[in-house]
């Protein structure tokens, strides 16, 4: 499906110069549930570049069972990716693959073997699961923590089974783990439970990084709106991120 993303009624505001890298995205065509072919990738990307983005990492899921992903296949079909991109032009650089890696079942392995692809070269980018707390996943986080890697946690403001009254957020950043909201939280995109959390989060100084997490052509079209919403401008007129760094 490709939309009519630009229109004069919605033209795309490049407020996201500021962070210069989106550093979170499904756009590798075919192996998660992001973007299902290379001409919706190239589409998105482009709208990227219109919204103010300068670079991009893309960051295909490993989940256990759903996408087994392999870290020298993401690799290959990423290389291969960049040619045909780069052929189109489509005005934003590709800055590196990595993974958004599922703190599952399967982690624990994963944790013994590493050969993570991570963001920036530097860091692992792990998420929970959206809907059921796992038993001990925040041992997973520290032990990660213990081994030397630096752990960014995605959209930490979407699971609705951390709450901003517990103090699970706290104990988190007192270990160390930097957390990325996701900028569509902001705006409400995912219900007021997350853009709750997501605005308490940034406003803390805890979230580290901002990324869209775009799957499609339904995210860059949010992405848009996102662009004209207050909270968002004001965010990013009031918070400096390390998306730059990257
Ligand atoms: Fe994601």
């Amino acid at each position: 499906m490709l939309l009519n993303l630009f229109n004069k009624k919605n033209k795309p505001n490049p407020i996201f110069d500021v962070l210069g890298v989106d550093m979170h995205s499904h756009l590798l065509p075919g192996v998660d549930d992001g973007s299902k072919a290379l001409d919706e990738s190239i589409n998105c990307l482009r709208a990227l570049a219109q919204l103010g983005f300068s670079r991009t990492i893309i960051t295909p899921h490993f989940q256990y069972p759903r996408f087994q992903n392999k870290e020298y296949d993401i690799e290959r079909r990423y290389s291969e990716f960049c040619t045909q991109v780069k052929q189109a032009g489509v005005g934003i650089e590709l800055a590196g693959i990595a993974g958004e890696y599922r703190i599952d079942t399967g982690f624990q392995a994963r944790l013994d073997n590493p050969q993570f692809l991570k963001v920036g070269g530097r860091y692992v980018l792990v998420e929970l699961s959206l809907h059921h707390q796992l038993m001990g996943v925040d041992e997973m986080l520290f032990d990660m923590q213990m081994k030397g890697y630096d752990v960014i946690l995605a959209h930490p403001e979407r699971y609705p089974y951390i709450t901003l009254s517990s103090d699970r957020y706290e104990r988190m950043k007192d270990a160390g783990i930097l957390f990325q909201c996701n900028i569509l939280s902001l705006s409400g995109f995912y219900g007021p439970d997350a853009r709750q959390k997501a605005i308490t989060l940034v406003d803390r100084g805890w979230s580290e990084f901002l990324g869209t997490d775009t799957h499609n052509e339904i995210y860059i079209k949010a992405m848009i709106e996102a662009s004209h919403n207050r909270t968002v401008q004001r965010v990013l007129q009031r918070h400096q991120f390390l998306n730059n760094q990257l």
